[in-house]
């Protein structure tokens, strides 16, 4: 899988996702085998850049070389200027978002509501590959809704532009989350498509990833919401996809190396307070389907610092190793 001048080392990819996708998320998914992983979006709105979020998210100190920024906006202009400004820190690709159904971003006409004007698509597209000298690659949806799928046009569009690939979750942007993902749309679009796609929608294990590549001929594909708290899903899909052989879950002693590996990211990454914060969230995932995890999950939320949620995490993975070992 190559995008513009950088050879991927699989076809693995981390969706963006805004409030999970920071630094250290994308670093750990690195380092448990993805290949390339996208930032959370950052807003083509240059009074917002001085933000600590907007700072936070152009921040790319150590992380795995090619470094991906999601910008998201609906002025042509604006958005070749964060584009621009985003490779003047660090960014290595630019990643145009025109596939998330968020409110806030479809009220400013952004994000999947573009894709309702294809030729504001067409000018938009333009003027940030023409901004700037590193790769440029678009996220879309199928279409606005199931009357209006248009991302084969969306995908000629892009590639007259000259984006470098094209990343599809395979939803109309009115199906928000719900329904199946239309694998058959992004088959489609891979076959009229000349640039590389990624398949995106609903790959949570081994199976459904290889299912997936093969029934679409896609190049790669995009894992969002079953990385949260299993990181290590994208090294057991590459093992898969090498030897056709399915490793086990990780076992206990090694999910608490990389929890409180990422926790310590985490509180280097956003200070105590913040920190604490943003870590509720991915604790609860990494807690899901382990036994006595709803009572931990509703108890986390009341520890406020490092010390506090530490302990109760140490307590939580102690309390499930011995399950383990019982049952043993
Ligand atoms: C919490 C969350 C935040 C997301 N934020 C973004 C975003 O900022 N930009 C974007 O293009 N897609 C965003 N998405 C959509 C994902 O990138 C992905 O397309 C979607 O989750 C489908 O993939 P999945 O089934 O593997 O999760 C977000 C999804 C979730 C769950």
């Amino acid at each position: 899988m190559r995008i513009g001048p950088y050879s991927l080392p699989n076809k693995l990819i981390l969706a963006p996702m805004a409030g999970v996708t920071d630094r250290p998320f994308r670093q750990l998914c690195k380092d448990m085998g993805a290949g390339l992983a996208v930032s959370e979006m950052v807003t083509a709105n240059s009074l917002l850049w001085g933000s600590r979020k907007t700072q936070r998210r152009i921040d790319h100190n150590g992380e795995t070389e090619p470094c991906s920024v999601q910008i998201a906006g609906a002025d042509p202009q604006m958005l070749a200027d964060a584009a621009r400004y985003n490779v003047d820190h660090g960014a290595q690709i630019i990643d145009i978002n025109m596939g998330c159904p968020a409110k806030k971003v479809c009220n400013a006409l952004a994000g999947s509501a573009l894709l309702r004007d294809e030729a504001l698509v067409g000018r938009i597209l333009e003027a940030v590959v023409k901004a700037v000298t590193v790769p440029v690659t678009l996220k879309i949806r199928t279409g606005w809704d199931p009357s209006q799928r248009n991302a084969i046009t969306i995908a000629r569009i892009a590639e007259q532009a000259g984006i470098q690939a094209l990343a599809v979750h395979g939803r109309t942007r009115a199906c928000g989350f719900s329904g199946a993902a239309e694998y058959e749309t992004i088959t489609a679009i891979k076959a009229a498509a000349s640039i590389p796609v990624i398949a995106n929608g609903d790959i949570n294990d081994p199976h459904k990833a290889r299912q997936v590549l093969r029934q679409t001929g896609a190049d790669a594909i995009m894992i969002g919401r079953a990385a949260q708290g299993r990181p290590w899903l994208f090294r057991m899909i590459q093992h898969y996809l090498e030897t056709g052989e399915l490793l086990p879950e990780p076992p206990i002693g090694e999910i608490r190396q990389i929890l409180l590996g990422h926790l310590h990211r985490l509180y280097e990454f956003y200070g105590e307070r913040t920190g604490v914060l943003v870590a509720r969230k991915h604790i609860a995932w990494y807690s899901k389907g382990q036994t006595g995890g709803g009572n931990f999950r509703q108890a986390i939320n009341g520890a406020t610092t490092v010390t506090e949620q530490l302990r109760q995490v140490q307590a939580f993975l102690d309390a499930v190793e011995e399950n383990v070992a019982c049952a043993a």
